[in-house]
């Protein structure tokens, strides 16, 4: 007997009570980690973050209407992070010294899971993707193929760029990206080699640039903000949660060793759906474990420091002047037979070091106050939260529409006004797959030669210039 027909044989409020209580302990039994899931910053699954809808509507993007003006597709510029990835040589080899550590006082029953629990993480610094990562980056492609299909179907390879960083994990996320894309324009049976680029003067701008280097990516004091919250009053707190819970002495395990736990329990958490470390923390420690990682990202790959947004100068060029390319053909295409052939979309694949600096080149996510150590309850509902902007798989995305003057919308003065532009090239924005304010616009849907001029000292900056460093003293000379 289904539940259903047993249901019917009670009373309506009584139903109503039986119904509500099974809806409370199915979300009791389900909430408890999908909302942990939500809290791992930088090392959030994709689609848990950011659910794909059900539908993807076909050429959902391909066409707006602007005023008077009917606007299509002409160009599209997508900057994805790689997909979910395994972690780091350190972070495995700290996780087995930490279940060294505290095997012996894993006694209850309770953490009998963390007890037998077994290193499996690769033993080399490969941090390769997963194979949640090539899922991510197959129906990413897919999506966005589908969303600009009148853009991209029946075009030739050529007329699309992919770029890749030196890393397995940029290359292969654009290997699975590019068949999603070809699925979702030629039906399943297509595959084609991926022809890429690589491209780390664009992609990994954060190891070449001088003085970002030496001001913030080896400069522990340009992160200090990040130590201070490791050894502050709310990590300490958790310190002492964790510590009584496993009956440990206070001192047996470091602040740092709470992050270490809370990254492995993320990495597990997408390749196994769920991991004893988990277990170690409630929802409010994930949070202040999340604003931990926040305020790395803030200060290495955000806007703590003025030079890590100046130095993604190098891809903001490559965008822009792929787009300026794409509109003079457009300028001077002659009839349909003589077309100039531009680049339909460019696909770069990089990494959160590649991302975060846009978003602050851009302007995005920029809150008003800084984080900081001591701000952590003010910044509750900051935008700069990786877990949302910077997951694995993140992504951005820049639609270039050709605009024409629809005629029948003008009045008979406007439309007798010879001097008026027929043609107009727009810009949108999505980040993360949802249209986005371009910093600078009123709306949704830009002029392009207005965000341009917004941007013309990073489009037509000096990357040699403004990463020159010579901070070194004198007397070191
Ligand atoms: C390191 O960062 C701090 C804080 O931003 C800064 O004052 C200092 O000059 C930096 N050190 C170097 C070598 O640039
Ligand atoms: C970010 O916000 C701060 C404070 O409101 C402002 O001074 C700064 O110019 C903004 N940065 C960008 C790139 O828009
Ligand atoms: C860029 O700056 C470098 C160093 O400041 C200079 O030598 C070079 O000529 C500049 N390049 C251009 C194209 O202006």
């Amino acid at each position: 007997m289904s539940a259903a027909m047993k249901l019917s044989n009670f009373p309506g409020d009584v139903k109503f009570l039986v119904i509500s209580l099974l809806i409370s302990i199915h979300l009791s039994l389900t909430t408890g980690t999908a909302n942990v899931q939500r809290y791992f910053g930088s090392k959030t699954a994709y689609e848990l973050i950011h659910p794909p809808p059900e539908i993807v509507i076909e050429d959902e993007f391909n066409s707006v209407q602007v005023g008077t003006f009917s606007c299509l597709a002409a160009h599209s510029s997508s900057v994805m992070r790689h997909g979910a990835r395994y972690p780091g040589l350190e972070d495995v080899q700290s996780i087995s010294k930490i279940h060294k550590d505290i095997y012996d006082k894993l006694t209850s029953d309770k953490f009998q899971p963390l007890k037998e629990w077994k290193n499996s993480f690769p033993q080399n610094n490969e941090k390769m993707l997963m194979a949640l990562g090539e899922e991510e980056q197959i129906h990413l492609g897919h999506r966005t193929a589908r969303r600009l299909r009148s853009l991209f179907v029946d075009e030739d390879m050529e007329n699309f760029r992919f770029l890749v960083s030196s890393k397995q994990r940029t290359q292969e996320s654009g290997n699975a990206y590019h068949e999603g894309f070809l699925q979702a324009l030629m039906g399943d049976s297509e595959e084609g080699d991926m022809d890429s680029e690589l491209s780390d003067e664009t992609l990994r701008f954060h190891e070449r640039c001088q003085k970002y280097i030496h001001t913030v990516g080896k400069n522990k004091t340009a992160i200090m903000e990040f130590y201070k919250f490791l050894s502050g009053k709310e990590m300490t707190n958790i310190m002492k949660k964790v510590s009584s819970k496993l009956g440990i002495p206070e001192d047996l395990l470091k602040t740092e060793h709470l992050r270490t736990m809370y990254l492995v329990c993320g990495y597990e958490t997408a390749l196994y759906q769920s991991s004893p470390w988990c277990s170690l923390f409630d929802e409010e420690d994930f949070k202040v474990l999340e604003y931990l990682s926040d305020l790395k990202h803030y200060y290495k790959n955000g806007y703590g420091h003025k030079i890590t947004a100046i130095q993604s100068c190098p891809l903001v060029t490559d965008i822009f002047t792929t787009m300026d390319d794409a509109i003079e053909a457009m300028e001077t295409e002659v009839d349909e037979e003589d077309l100039n052939g531009y680049v339909l979309g460019n696909f770069y694949f990089g990494h959160a070091e590649t991302l975060g600096p846009l978003y602050a080149a851009l302007g995005l996510f920029n809150d008003t106050l800084p984080l900081t150590a001591d701000n952590y309850l003010q910044q509750s509902s900051r935008l700069f939260r990786t877990s949302e902007i910077l997951p694995f798989s993140a992504n951005l995305m820049l639609i270039l529409y050709e605009c024409d003057q629809n005629d029948e919308l003008l009045t008979e003065s406007e439309a007798a006004d010879e001097t008026r532009e027929t043609t107009q090239y727009m810009l949108r924005l999505y980040v993360n797959e949802k249209v986005m304010k371009i910093p600078g616009c009123e709306d949704l849907t830009c002029l392009y030669s207005q965000v341009r001029k917004r941007f013309v000292d990073l489009i037509s900056c000096n990357f040699s210039k403004v990463c020159d460093y010579n901070g070194r003293p004198r007397d070191e000379l």
